[in-house]
């Protein structure tokens, strides 16, 4: 039984000001110091108490076993109240239980594979305009590919070329950027705060009468947002307000979009880096498909697609960080953490652990080989988190990458120049420092060549 716990340093010092120095100047650094130093440290903050867990057994406390002790950190819950309300990703209580009650259903098995065709077709139409030898900005073009698909197969239309969807891409922007930072008040009259809420309004003059006429003809749709007016219909509670079907909206884009494409773009990346793993992902992709367009049932026939996924989202998350906040007092091996303790759990550093990832450094999909996979603690490895607040769209992003790298692999292998130098840092979630610029090459011509 653990008592007492180290408390953690940094290059500057165990002070406050040492660890906010060393998780500005680096967080992903920060995060892996505080790994070599235990799996059950203690953060001197400034906020009262604080810790870092990195540990399997420690998170399946955390995030299943007492995870009604825990709720979501102050800084997430207040940026999200000050620029579009409470929603699925920030609430607790009752009104999470209701708006998950709500949203889950729009990404079951069945519903999936209705959205399985505008995947294809979207990549299909994004690829269409790559010419070889052309150099790409990855990331971004990821985030144009999956906000078409996201509002295509969310709420039926494609707000790319929209105003609307334009405030969209520069609010999340912005929103992730307040998450990073310190919580300013929306009220405080500075520019940044007043472009938020010029987004918010393009949205809203959107949104608005798209929800109003939602509501008269929500029988005849068969997406997300007809799904959010037919549970308002039959809410016996209140809280699924108008409002809280646009906060629900905008919650979906800023959870799902942003995350989907980097790990499409970190994807893309390692396996340009990987010849023998890129051999063998196109040698599948050419027996199982050919030339002819991807279908559903082919997903199983690709399982180390799958394998490559998974192996890319353990190296390189996009979610580097989930924080909790404890509501009560917890008591986690033996020691006590306080009400309104903060908990930081790393992804990231969990994933390089090398007892439960050998060659932790190496990109190697046979770790996810349906013959290995047992041997890796459930809570070891947590893209999309774990326990009740496991990640909602977890299937329809999975399904979604899947459809893209198959889909643009088919035709094009992507490289990058010598001189370029990957360097992932933090920013809310894991991002490229350098970016991430590609040159497209055509497969079939490269082999004739
Ligand atoms: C590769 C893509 C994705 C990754 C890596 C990812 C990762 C995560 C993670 C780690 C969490 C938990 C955060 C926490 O507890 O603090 C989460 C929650 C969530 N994600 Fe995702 N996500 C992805 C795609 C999506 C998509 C496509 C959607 C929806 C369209 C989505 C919707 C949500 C929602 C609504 C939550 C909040 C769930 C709750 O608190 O009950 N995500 N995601």
């Amino acid at each position: 039984m653990v008592q007492n716990i180290l408390t953690a340093t940094t290059p500057a010092g165990k002070t406050y000001r040492g660890h906010l120095r060393a998780m500005r100047q680096d967080m992903i650094g920060y995060l892996e110091n505080l790994a070599q130093q235990g799996d059950f440290l203690r953060l001197p903050l400034g906020l009262g108490s604080a810790y870092f867990v990195n540990s399997p057994d420690l998170v399946q406390e955390i995030l299943l076993k007492q995870a009604r002790k825990f709720q979501k950190p102050f800084i997430v819950k207040y940026t999200a109240k000050e620029f579009f309300g409470e929603n699925v990703f920030t609430s607790d209580g009752e009104l999470w239980q209701v708006l998950r009650a709500v949203i889950q259903p729009a990404f079951h098995a069945q519903r999936l594979n209705a959205y399985a065709s505008i995947m294809v077709d979207y990549t299909k139409a994004m690829i269409s305009q790559w010419q070889p030898g052309q150099v790409i900005d990855i990331p971004k073009a990821m985030m144009n590919l999956t906000l078409g698909i996201t509002t295509k197969a969310l709420f039926g239309q494609d707000l790319r070329d929209d105003v609307a969807g334009q405030a969209i891409i520069r609010f999340i922007e912005l929103f992730s950027q307040r998450l990073s930072r310190f919580p300013l008040p929306a009220w405080l009259p500075i520019p940044s705060n007043w472009e938020i809420k010029r987004q918010i309004a393009i949205i809203d003059r959107h949104l608005s009468p798209l929800i109003a006429e939602r509501h008269q003809f929500f029988a005849e749709q068969d997406d997300v947002l007809s799904m959010l007016i037919q549970a308002q219909a039959a809410d016996t509670t209140g809280l699924l307000t108008n409002q809280q079907i646009k906060n629900e909206v905008l919650n979906l884009f800023a959870a799902g979009y942003e995350v989907t494409a980097h790990t499409l773009a970190f994807t893309l990346y390692l396996i340009s880096q990987h010849p023998e793993v890129e051999a063998r992902l196109f040698d599948e992709i050419d027996q199982v498909l050919g030339q002819r367009a991807l279908a559903v049932p082919d997903l199983e026939q690709m399982p180390y697609l799958e394998m490559v996924l998974k192996e890319s989202m353990r190296l390189l998350p996009v979610t580097t960080v989930v924080s909790r906040k404890a509501t009560e007092k917890v008591v986690l091996k033996g020691y006590t953490l306080p009400k309104n303790s903060l908990v930081f759990i790393a992804p990231w550093t969990l994933h390089r652990c090398p007892e439960y990832f050998p060659n932790p450094l190496g990109f190697d999909p046979e770790r996810f080989h349906p013959d290995h996979k047992d041997k890796i603690p459930k809570f070891a490895y947590l893209p999309f988190s774990a326990g009740p607040r496991i990640c909602t769209g977890n299937a329809f992003a999975m399904m979604q990458m899947r459809i893209n790298l198959a889909t643009i692999c088919q035709d094009y292998r992507l490289t990058v120049t010598p001189e370029y130098q990957f360097e992932p840092f933090h920013s809310f979630n894991t991002r490229p420092k350098n970016g991430l610029p590609m040159t497209v090459n055509y497969r079939t011509l490269d082999l004739k060549g």
